[in-house]
């Protein structure tokens, strides 16, 4: 595996851009209105839900008609100074030298206007009114009060989830071009998993598909827990309410949160959740215990020792309560400043391998910590040892690679755990939290 397949088969014509045809004709119509040298707007929006093709339309029309792409990612946008150094002097530079064609791409549009940046989105706006160069841009949802100005400036463009059909279609020409052989029931599950969205069906393609020739409904098992969005609210509900470690445990799959963020939604919460003085006072005593053992894997590097922290915190809580709340009791959100504090290194750690996939994906970082991540991450805690080439592909260091292998590996057993019907006996789970006492 030298590459991701959704950068593999990224559209290299609007032609290979599927779905959603009349949203592609009115970009297309539009760039040609730049051509004649008469364009209808100066910049356009394409909105829509994720891994639809409105990225992929904008490279590929670049691509197929030989324009240069001056990208912007909303991240870059700290300020005016910023902005216009990058995307000022390329509009203009453009218009002086005029040889080479240039499109200006702001992918992620969205991300400014939530990021209170007012700056950056003044700026744009006047960009906007001097460019002579297309300016395309790229948003989630566009309906940020913020970016009414700029919806005004542009054409906007509205793409849609792509129908299963469509996705169904596009993946069977991946299988054909990988030489792996998928049935159609699978394709038709994967396409039902993605709800349209044909990045994550594709992802989900390779995650279970590659280095197989063969492909079979069994093999759909290992994303039965990768949920799309698995909220920690979720999570922390299975785990307090989890009657065995190994259910508690599995509710950390799919969800991407590190073991230390999860451990201080689960520390904070464990007093208004577990209301019998004795049993939270046993809660708090396990939950030291798991601390000192991420305190210990932080420290020297010891990831193997996560496979004692994580039934600690999440299963070694669930079964000493035993009376459970009255009533539903809220979880709470903790204090931001101490998941900042407690928790930089780790957040480094993904930060530094979002950024990496960002740059090479045409996404934001956040978009890439969010929803790549999880899937490198479990694509290369799977590599083949000798040959790492995704790692290197991303350019990931050693390090890196550890983290990723730490967090997203051993997705197998999680899966067997929630699969796991029958409870165990309270008197044996003890047993296996209690190894630190
Ligand atoms: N309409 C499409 N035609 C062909 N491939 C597609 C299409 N949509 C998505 N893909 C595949 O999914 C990947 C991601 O698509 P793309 O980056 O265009 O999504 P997007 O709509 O920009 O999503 P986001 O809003 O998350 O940025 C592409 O690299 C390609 O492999
Ligand atoms: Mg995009």
């Amino acid at each position: 595996m030298t590459q991701l397949w959704t950068e593999r088969y990224r559209p290299k014509k609007v032609g290979e851009v599927v779905g959603n045809p009349e949203s592609v004709k009115a970009f297309v119509e539009w760039m040609k209105s730049w051509e004649i040298g008469k364009p209808i707007k100066k910049a356009a929006l394409l909105y829509g839900p994720a891994g639809v093709g409105k990225t992929s339309l904008a490279l590929a029309y670049a691509k197929e008609y030989g324009y240069d792409i001056v990208e912007v990612n909303a991240s870059d946008w700290r300020n005016e100074e910023k902005m216009k150094a990058v995307v000022g002097e390329s509009s203009h530079y453009a218009s002086l030298e005029g040889s080479s064609k240039k499109m200006i791409l702001v992918d992620e549009v969205d991300g400014v206007a939530g990021r209170e940046d007012a700056g950056g989105l003044s700026a744009l706006r006047k960009i906007i009114n001097e460019t002579r160069v297309p300016i395309v841009m790229v948003a989630n949802n566009p309906w940020d009060q913020r970016l009414a100005p700029i919806r005004e400036q542009s054409l906007m463009i509205e793409f849609k989830r792509l129908n299963k059909t469509t996705i169904i279609k596009r993946l069977k020409e991946i299988c054909e071009k990988e030489k792996i052989s998928v049935s159609e029931t699978v394709l038709s599950k994967l396409a039902e998993r993605s709800e349209g969205d044909l990045r994550s069906a594709i992802m989900d393609l390779q995650a279970v598909a590659a280095g197989k020739p063969v492909v079979t409904e069994k093999d759909l098992e290992v994303l039965g827990v990768r949920n799309r969005v698995r909220e920690i609210f979720e999570a922390l509900r299975y785990i307090f309410y989890a009657k065995s470690v190994r259910s508690a445990r599995a509710a950390l799959e799919g969800l991407d949160l590190d073991p230390e963020t999860i451990y201080t939604w689960i520390l904070d919460n464990a007093p208004t959740q577990i209301t019998e003085p004795d049993e939270l006072a046993e809660a708090m005593n396990i939950l030291a215990k798991a601390d000192m053992v991420l305190v210990r894997i932080n420290k020297l590097q010891m990831w193997r020792l996560m496979k004692y922290a994580i039934p600690l915190m999440t299963g070694g809580v669930s079964v000493v309560r035993k009376t459970p709340p009255k009533g539903f009791q809220k979880f709470t959100f903790p204090p931001k400043i101490r998941l900042m504090q407690q928790f930089k290194t780790e957040r480094e750690f993904r930060q530094n391998i979002s950024l990496k996939i960002a740059s090479k994906l045409h996404l934001s970082a956040y978009k890439a910590n969010k929803d790549v991540l999880p899937y490198v991450g479990f694509i290369i805690a799977r590599e083949d040892k000798s040959r790492h080439s995704l790692s290197q592909y991303f350019e990931f260091t050693n390090e890196e690679i550890e983290y990723l292998k730490r967090a997203y590996g051993e997705v197998k057993e999680g899966r067997e755990a929630v699969e796991e019907k029958k409870e165990k006996p309270v008197q044996q789970k003890k047993k296996k939290t209690g190894f630190l006492s």
